[in-house]
């Protein structure tokens, strides 16, 4: 059937016999052995991305960006519209799955050393692509126009507001006006609907392309990489695109257990007025912000800013020309200091500014996660007494 409408429309029209050859010289195109599950990272990165573009889609039929309008139209898009409830928990869930998801797939490439000579390019774009999946994050955050939003990105723009020289006119710019409100949502709004899903198209779209163009990394070192042939590599399709195939399932299938089993919650509409106890950033910016409550003002923000800085410079600092982790000790090292310590911030800032109940005792976490025997209150008394001596 398809055979003949092939035959009976579209090669009358297309000359389709002449595009078969490239396409299948990429569909048979050979990969090295050492790619596995874990190259599928970058796929499935992919696969997020396009989820939240189709989930988005739909928001934004009942979505207004207004400070008005805002909270209700959410409210009304989980409890009215058909499946309206569903497609919204799977976008929410989907930003946090695709910063992990970017996350994991950057430290993949780190790991077999694929950022190595000839793909720094390709590293270079793909720390675009991440730092703007966390844009991606912190615009969409706001849109609900919920407390939790509207106190997070206040204290999110402020910090931006403390960068020397060009600081207040970056939260200006962010915020479109001295504090967040009206200007603020709609700038999100545009950046997080248009700037950014187009931008990050480009992005992947060169970055794909590149990776395409070099063939993913062997594991050989940078000096002795040849190119794989047929005979000792495994073929993109069919052996790659299901194991791909696999991976979106799983995927599609987490995404959806999530948005049932632990829906986000909608919480308060924002309120300009009542600044709520313990104002924290979403969790994949916890660790920096953590970071930056143990050091004065200008030293925080510099400290934080190396860490992008590091992050694109890296392929060009790293001289070190085997790929094989075994071989990369001060690389692999390094790099388990820094998961470390993003996981022990993180934590210590999740706990700040906490009541928990710890063996059988009440301990207070105080702003820089430090434990105190006793509730908030008695915390809170004890320091004005300290305060007043
Ligand atoms: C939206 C985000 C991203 C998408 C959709 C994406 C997509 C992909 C895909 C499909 C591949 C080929 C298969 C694989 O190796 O998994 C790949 C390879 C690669 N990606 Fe990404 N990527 C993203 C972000 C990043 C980030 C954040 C980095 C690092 C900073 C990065 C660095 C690389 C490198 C170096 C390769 C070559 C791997 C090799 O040759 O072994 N990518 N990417």
């Amino acid at each position: 059937m398809i055979k003949r409408l092939v035959d009976a429309w579209v090669r009358q029209r297309f000359d389709v016999d002449k595009m078969r050859g490239p396409v299948e010289k990429q569909l048979k195109k050979p990969l090295p052995h050492n790619v596995g599950w874990f190259h599928t990272l970058g796929s499935m990165s992919l696969f997020l991305f396009l989820s939240q573009v189709v989930t988005g889609i739909l928001l934004l039929v009942y979505y207004r960006p207004t400070v008005n309008e805002a909270f209700e139209s959410v409210k009304f898009i989980m409890t009215k519209p058909y499946m309206g409830w569903l497609y919204r928990q799977v976008h929410a869930w989907g930003a946090n799955l695709m910063v992990i998801v970017v996350f994991l797939h950057m430290l993949r490439t780190y790991i077999t050393g694929s950022y190595k000579k000839p793909r720094e390019v390709t590293w270079i774009f793909g720390v675009f692509l991440f730092i703007f999946t966390m844009i991606f994050g912190f615009t969409g955050y706001l849109l609900p126009w919920n407390q939790l939003a509207y106190w997070a990105t206040t204290v999110g723009t402020e910090v931006a507001g403390s960068v020397p020289i060009v600081g207040e006119w970056i939260r200006t710019l962010m915020r479109g006006g001295p504090s967040v409100g009206s200007e603020t949502l709609s700038r999100f709004f545009v950046i997080h609907v248009i700037i950014l899903p187009w931008l990050l198209v480009l992005l992947v779209l060169i970055h794909l392309f590149l990776v395409r163009l070099q063939g993913v990394a062997t594991m050989e070192r940078v000096d002795e990489e040849k190119e794989v042939d047929k005979a000792h590599g495994t073929p993109f399709f069919p052996t790659h695109v299901l194991k791909e195939g696999i991976v979106f399932y799983i995927l599609l299938g987490i995404l959806i257990t999530l948005a049932i089993l632990a829906p986000f919650d909608l919480g308060e509409k924002a309120d300009p007025l009542t600044t709520p106890h313990a104002i924290k950033p979403e969790w994949y910016f916890l660790p920096f912000y953590q970071v930056l409550k143990y050091f004065p003002k200008l030293a925080g923000i510099f400290v934080v800013t190396l860490a992008p800085i590091f992050l694109f410079l890296w392929p060009f600092l790293d001289r070190n020309k085997e790929r094989d982790p075994r071989k990369r000790p001060f690389a692999v090292g390094f790099c388990i200091l820094v998961l470390l310590s993003l996981f022990i911030f993180g934590v210590v800032g999740y706990l700040s500014e906490t009541e928990r109940q710890l063996f059988g005792k009440t301990y207070y976490f105080d702003v820089y996660g430090l434990p105190h025997a006793g509730t908030a209150a008695e915390h809170m008394a004890k320091l004005t007494d300290a305060e007043v001596k």
